[in-house]
């Protein structure tokens, strides 16, 4: 199974709710997509109609904000990002037996999410913290100084969850 396309409902009468609130409000397209990423975690692309008919733009001109910014994602996202360090001060510091471990305990691979869309698991160049090396991001909270007893405190609960 493609744990990165597991699909989560979504009630188009939530996302009439929110395109409302912005109606024929051209300029609002970018905060209109990150309220509904918000709300879902990601855009629906059935919304994006939606939205077009709503702010009185065409489906190809939301379709194109959407691939311009890579901050905005069109398929379901984990809840809460994993981001491993793979830059070089990581690296050099264990980097890439957290990446396995974190892998292990959350079984996915780079670039997945959970099935139950809790996590997701990306990896990054740096996160600007290299003294702490090596470094895990959690729900953009920074877990410096990573070695594998708290790699398993990390995610220890989710584990006795399955
Ligand atoms: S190399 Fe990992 S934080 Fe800079």
């Amino acid at each position: 199974m493609n744990k990165a396309k597991t699909i989560a409902i979504v009630d188009p009468a939530q996302i009439n709710a929110i395109v409302s609130e912005y109606s024929e409000q051209k300029w609002a397209l970018i905060p209109l997509l990150q309220k509904i990423q918000n709300e879902f975690g990601y855009i629906p692309p059935q919304s994006i109609p939606f939205i077009a008919r709503s702010l009185r733009l065409f489906p190809s001109q939301v379709q194109g904000v959407i691939s311009f910014y890579t901050q905005l994602y069109t398929q379901p996202r984990g809840r809460k990002i994993v981001r491993v360090c793979r830059g070089t001060a990581c690296h050099v510091r264990g980097g890439k037996t957290i990446l396995k471990l974190v892998k292990q305990h959350l079984d996915i691979e780079e670039g997945e999410n959970t099935p139950d869309l809790e996590y997701a698991l990306e990896t990054v160049a740096c996160i600007g913290v290299c003294a702490l090396a090596p470094n895990i991001v959690v729900a953009d909270k920074v877990y410096g100084h990573m070695n594998p007893k708290k790699v398993e405190q990390l995610f220890r609960s989710r584990e006795n969850e399955g």
